[in-house]
């Protein structure tokens, strides 16, 4: 039974003094048994997001991520925020959002290296993947997807388990949905949610192994209103929420709407036994 996982990415947005009273907030209100929550904001609010929930009965369950790490572990690197430096501050880290793809310029090569940095340090990495709006419309959405998780996979080829060991995440977020108020259709998000187990499978027997466990999320104007659609799909195992995740009732109605999703599950695994 794979986990239902609802992740906030806070993107650029709040300041370590308000960044702790919103996440203890969202904790409070989000308390929903069974789905797994992460709240990622910038790095300068890492501490204090961190302290706050670890000082909330609330927010005990709540994972804190990052949204990047550099590729190298430390170095002449000005500016840069290198894995190690995160350890007790986070327990999760996005690489290759698409934003970061685009405005930084990585490559599916450097978000590889910094998945294999993620792992050295055990952080729980979420590689984000997705295709631009020309890809989908031409019919070539599931092939630019698998070319960017072989890309940025190619590295583990020696050790595919690593990636299961550390609790790897996909998150599908077409590039066309994100911020746009423009969501997927859930049945396509879920084709594409299948065709990333089937592109990992593709990489080799361990690959093969870990694809079926493989939580995938759908990120790109996830709301309340809109998160059902993505839900509702067994293909699909949560949201990585971006502007919504900003906003408590949001993050509320979100969540309330994985845990049925992950009660749904709960049920059936009860029921197979
Ligand atoms: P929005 O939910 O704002 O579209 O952002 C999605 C996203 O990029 C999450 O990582």
């Amino acid at each position: 039974m794979r986990p239902v996982i609802i992740a906030a990415n806070w993107k650029m947005h709040t300041t370590p003094a308000d960044a702790a009273d919103l996440a203890t907030t969202i904790a409070g209100r989000t308390n929903v048994g069974d789905v797994v929550r992460v709240i990622c904001p910038p790095f300068v609010c890492l501490a204090a997001v961190r302290a706050a929930l670890a000082a909330s009965p609330a927010g005990q369950g709540v994972g804190v991520g990052a949204q990047n790490i550099h590729h190298e572990l430390s170095g002449a690197f000005t500016g840069e925020i290198g894995a190690p430096m995160l350890v007790g501050l986070a327990d999760w880290v996005i690489v290759g959002h698409s934003e970061r793809r685009r405005d930084a310029g990585e490559t599916d090569e450097l978000i590889g290296a910094k998945l294999r940095r993620a792992l050295e340090v055990g952080l729980r990495p979420i590689l984000c993947v997705g295709e631009q709006l020309a890809e989908r419309e031409a019919g070539t959405a599931e092939a630019v997807v698998g070319a960017q998780l072989a890309g940025s996979l190619a590295g583990f080829a020696e050790d595919p388990g690593a990636l299961a060991a550390a609790g790897l995440v996909v998150a599908y977020e077409p590039i066309w949905a994100i911020g746009t108020g423009r969501t997927a259709r859930g049945v396509d998000a879920a084709a594409m949610a299948e065709a990333i187990r089937a592109a990992i499978s593709g990489l080799g027997p361990g690959f093969a192994a870990l694809a079926p466990d493989l939580p995938v999320l759908y990120g790109g104007s996830v709301t309340t209103a809109s998160a059902g659609e993505f839900l509702a799909e067994p293909a699909i195992d949560g949201a990585l929420v971006g502007g919504a995740s900003l906003k408590i009732e949001e993050m509320a109605g979100i969540v309330a709407r994985a845990g049925l999703t992950a009660a749904a599950r709960r049920a059936a695994a009860g029921a197979r036994g």
